[in-house]
């Protein structure tokens, strides 16, 4: 098969969210910490009606339903989620009930779990299948899709919950550049969820900055190494139209491709420009790590990167920014908002993605826009995602709202034998949602 890559996405979050400004008053923190700090605009949430489960039965619903996808044409899905509700019963035999009930119940994949990094495996899995020798020639479907709550602290400035649909197969808009990619594993304590009783991480917020720079690094270097073997050139920012990474929160994302315009300096300084050559020669001599821990490099590498990210990251932005962390779902919700921003200009471009799981793994692709075919064209896309009136029919809720719902959301945490509460008038239309959770832990759904 040829071209294969994304032919389809869709993309819910919760219509719940709260302002970060608000939030800011409310923790009483310094003014500015989470909107220009964190670089954070607002934070959706999910309520007692909703968690990964009927998220991910929206958004695969949604998708069938609007791109006319029959059911039976499904031969592989496969969910990345960090969420855990069920240890042993993965969230893709939830979503069997659609293909069932249409007579389909051939259909391989379950769950990976790796932090924010699932939905990047559950993608590649996909992908592999399609070119593999084991294709049947039908579609494969990936679901990244989590809920991201912190304990009080400053992490839970940090949330965010959403589920992200995509569809895989030849013939796509969206295409894998297979060969191209870059990928670093490594064992490391910087987020992780040991304690069972609870939906927190333990996390070393410090640590899993560094450890996500230097994942990008290192995804990098062997990205562009595989590059430069398959196409006898060297490879530099200039040869991404776009770049979307995990999102954690947008101040990380700055860092970010600053952290890659200092890799090409590092490479081949005469690619980054004779302005920026200047600006970082006095940090040329660094050892890498002495390179994570210098502020003076982060500033300047920053500040000269500056007109490069309005250009090639900032159309990424968008989701990450309202929305919050989503987890798997992240760099995928941010590749959704270029889509959203950019639609028109896309055909001919590539866009670099990054993706993170603390723990750790991580890795970077590349995607290569093409003309799609009715109704898997950028333009389908971004009118199926619907991104603005998503977000403009949000319901904001106060910072006291939004405290009480993690406290009841604790007490909720593996418990049994309850109805849920919330008012079922802040759901969108379409939408699934829990209604109750009997004596044997089972859970149930409607949709809205
Ligand atoms: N105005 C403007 N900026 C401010 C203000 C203010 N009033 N107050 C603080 N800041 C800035 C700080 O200078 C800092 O920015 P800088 O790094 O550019 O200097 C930024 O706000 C964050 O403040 P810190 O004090 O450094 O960190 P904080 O204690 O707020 O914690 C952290 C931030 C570590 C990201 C925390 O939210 C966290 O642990 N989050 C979860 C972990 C995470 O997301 N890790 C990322 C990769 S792994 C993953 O995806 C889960």
């Amino acid at each position: 098969p040829e071209n294969v890559g994304i032919l389809a996405m869709d993309i819910y979050f919760p219509s719940t969210c709260v302002q970060q400004d608000a939030l800011e008053t409310f923790d009483g923190v310094s003014k500015g910490k989470y909107t220009i700090g964190l670089g954070q605009d607002c934070m959706a949430f999910c309520m007692d009606l909703e968690d990964v489960i009927s998220m991910s039965l929206t958004v695969v619903s949604s998708l069938l339903d609007k791109y006319g996808i029959d059911p039976k044409r499904i031969g592989r899905l496969e969910v990345g989620s960090e969420t855990v509700i069920d240890k042993s019963k993965s969230i893709k035999t939830w979503l069997m009930q659609i293909f069932e009930e249409c007579g389909n119940s051939e259909i391989e994949g379950v769950d990976s779990t790796n932090a924010c990094y699932g939905g990047t495996a559950a993608l590649l899995n996909c992908v592999n299948w399609v070119e593999s020798r084991s294709w049947d020639g039908r579609y494969g479907l990936v679901v990244s899709t989590d809920s991201a709550v912190y304990a009080e602290g400053p992490a839970r400035p940090t949330g965010g919950a959403a589920a992200v649909a995509m569809l895989i197969g030849p013939n796509a808009p969206i295409v894998f550049e297979s060969k191209y990619r870059g990928t670093h594993m490594s064992h490391a304590y910087d987020f992780y969820k040991p304690n069972l009783a609870s939906e927190y991480p333990v996390v070393d917020g410090k640590l899993s900055q560094t450890c996500y720079l230097m994942g990008l690094d290192s995804c990098y270097k062997r990205f562009c190494n595989r590059f430069e073997e398959g196409e006898g050139r060297q490879f530099s920012l200039s040869d991404a139209d776009y770049v979307a990474f995990h999102s954690p929160y947008n101040k990380l994302v700055q860092k970010s491709f600053a952290r890659l315009l200092f890799n090409d300096f590092s490479r081949h300084a005469s690619s980054v420009g004779k302005d920026a050559q200047e600006k970082l020669e006095p940090y040329a001599g660094l050892s890498d790590e002495d390179s994570y821990s210098s502020r003076e490099l982060e500033k300047v590498s920053q500040q000269v990167a500056r007109p490069l990210y309005d250009v090639k990251v900032q159309p990424s932005t968008l989701l990450p920014k309202q929305v919050g962390n989503m987890y798997t779902a992240s760099l995928y919700a941010a590749f959704a908002s270029i889509i959203h921003n950019e639609h028109d200009t896309l055909e001919g471009q590539r866009v670099l993605m990054f993706s993170y799981g603390s723990g750790l793994a991580s890795t970077m692709f590349s995607l290569k826009i093409r003309e799609g075919q009715h109704p898997f064209t950028l333009t389908n896309i971004a009118d199926v995602m619907d991104v603005s009136s998503k977000l403009d029919s949000r319901h904001v809720l106060s910072p006291e709202d939004f405290m009480v719902n993690m406290k009841l959301m604790e007490t909720l945490y593996g418990a049994k034998d309850f109805i849920s509460c919330s008012d079922h008038n802040l759901l969108r239309s379409g939408t699934f949602y829990l209604t109750q959770v009997d004596s044997m832990y089972r859970r149930f759904y409607a949709q809205k």
